[in-house]
C-alpha cells in the first residue's frame, strides 16, 4: 500500500481525486487537506462520501505530510503549488500537481500567462503528465505537472498526428465546450446557476491561458512552431468537455492514415476509445465519470479537411482520472489500477 495524501481535497478536482483514491486497491488514504474544511469529516463537506470517507480534513503542514504520505496530489489554485512542491520534494515524496505550474518547461512563457514563478529550477526536470504521450518519462519522474482539461482534450487526437506528419500543422483550429466544474467550486458570478442555465457562450476567444500550453506540445512534438486558434465555450452541464479540432491533411497523406496512424499510437492504451471515421460520434455521456478519451472523426474531402472530435470527463481525464493514471505509472502499476468502473448509461 502506497500512503497518499490530497492538498486541497475539498475543491472539485480534490474531491474527484477522494472518490477515485478511496476506491484505489493499491493506496491508503492518509490526509486530506482544506482552510475552510479543517477538522470536519470529509463526509460531511461531500454527504455522498457518508461512511465511506469519513477522515476529517485536516490544514496543510507539510512536516506532518512528509511523515505520512509518499505520494502527493496538489490540487490548488494556480500559484500556490509552487510554494509548496519543493519542500515536498526536498522530503523526498512524489508530487503530482493540478494546476499550471509545472506544465511549462519555459519559464518566461509561464509567467508571460501566469505571474513571476518560485521555483523555476523544478521546470526542466518536471514531466507534462500526458499520460499516453510521455508514458516513459512520467514513470520515471518525482514531479508530474498535470495537464489542463482542454489541452488533454485537444493534445490525444493530435499528437500522434502531427508527430507521423499526416496533419500538416497549418490553420490548426480546437472548438472546445466545457461543463462548468472546469472553473472549480467556489461561487462567481459568470459560473452561478442564473448566468449558464439555458446559456452557450464562447469566453476568453484567443486569449485563453491553456493556448499556449497546448502550443508548447504540439510545437514540441511537430517540431517547429505551431500555431492553435482555440476558443473555448462554456455549456450548461456540470462536467464534461467536447472538442472539436479542424486540421488539413498533409498533401501526401491519405485519410485512411488518421485511422492507421491514431491505432498506433494508441495500440493497448486502456483509456482511449477510438470510435473512427464512420461510427458513432463522440458524446460526453459516454465518458461521464470514466477516465476515457473517446476519439472520432470525419474527412471533409472537398477541402480536404479534417474533423476530429474528442470528448471526456473534464474532472476524471481533464484532472483527477489522469493524475492518478500518472501516480499508477510512477509507482509502476498497471496505468488502469483504481481507474475502471463501468460507466453508467445515462
Ligand atoms: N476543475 C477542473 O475541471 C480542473 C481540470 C484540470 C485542472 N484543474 C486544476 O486543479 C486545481 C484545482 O481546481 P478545482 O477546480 O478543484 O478548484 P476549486 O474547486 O476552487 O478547489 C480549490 C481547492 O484548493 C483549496 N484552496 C483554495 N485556496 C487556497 C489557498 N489560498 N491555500 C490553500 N488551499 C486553498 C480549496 O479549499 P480551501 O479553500 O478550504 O482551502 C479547495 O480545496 C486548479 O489548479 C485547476 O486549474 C481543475
Amino acid at each position: 500500500m502506497t500512503r497518499v495524501a490530497v492538498v486541497g481535497a475539498t475543491g472539485y478536482a480534490g474531491a474527484e481525486l477522494v472518490r477515485i483514491l478511496a476506491g484505489h486497491p493499491q493506496v491508503e488514504l492518509t490526509a486530506l487537506t482544506s482552510r475552510q474544511y479543517a477538522g470536519v469529516p470529509f463526509s460531511r463537506v461531500f454527504p455522498a462520501f457518508e461512511t465511506l470517507v469519513d477522515q476529517a480534513c485536516e490544514e496543510l503542514d507539510i512536516e506532518r505530510l512528509a511523515q505520512r504520505a509518499a505520494v502527493v496530489f496538489t490540487a490548488l489554485p494556480h500559484k500556490l503549488p509552487m510554494g509548496i512542491v519543493p519542500r515536498l520534494l526536498d522530503a523526498g515524496l512524489r508530487v503530482i500537481d493540478l494546476s499550471a505550474d509545472f506544465r511549462f518547461q519555459d519559464r518566461t512563457l509561464y509567467e508571460r500567462h501566469y505571474q513571476p514563478h518560485t521555483a523555476p529550477e523544478l521546470l526542466p526536470g518536471a514531466v507534462y503528465g500526458l499520460s499516453e504521450v510521455y508514458t516513459t518519462q512520467i514513470r520515471q519522474s518525482r514531479l508530474v505537472g498535470n495537464p489542463g482539461c482542454y489541452p488533454t482534450s485537444v493534445l490525444l487526437p493530435l499528437v500522434p498526428l502531427l508527430r507521423a506528419g499526416v496533419v500538416d500543422g497549418q490553420g490548426l483550429i480546437a472548438d472546445s465546450k466545457s461543463g462548468v466544474s472546469g472553473a472549480g467550486r467556489a461561487a462567481t458570478l459568470t459560473t452561478h446557476f442564473c448566468e449558464v442555465h439555458e446559456s452557450f457562450k464562447a469566453y476568453k476567444v484567443g486569449t485563453h491561458r491553456h493556448t499556449p500550453e497546448i502550443e508548447q506540445i504540439l510545437s514540441r512534438e511537430a517540431g517547429r512552431d505551431i500555431a492553435l486558434s482555440f476558443v473555448p465555450h462554456l455549456v450548461p452541464m456540470s462536467r464534461g468537455m467536447l472538442t472539436t479540432l479542424y486540421a488539413r491533411l498533409a498533401a501526401d497523406a491519405d485519410p485512411a492514415a488518421v485511422a492507421a496512424c491514431l491505432e498506433r499510437a494508441y495500440a493497448g492504451r486502456p483509456f482511449i476509445r477510438l470510435c473512427g471515421s464512420a461510427g458513432r460520434l463522440p458524446d460526453t455521456r459516454y465518458v461521464r465519470g470514466t477516465n476515457c478519451c473517446d476519439i472520432g472523426w470525419r474527412f471533409d474531402s472537398r477541402n480536404r479537411q479534417l474533423v476530429l472530435l474528442s470528448a471526456i470527463d473534464n474532472l476524471v481525464k481533464g484532472a483527477a482520472g489522469q493524475a492518478v493514471q500518472n501516480m499508477n505509472l510512477m509507482l509502476g502499476l498497471d496505468e488502469a489500477t483504481g481507474l475502471r468502473p463501468v460507466p453508467g448509461a445515462l
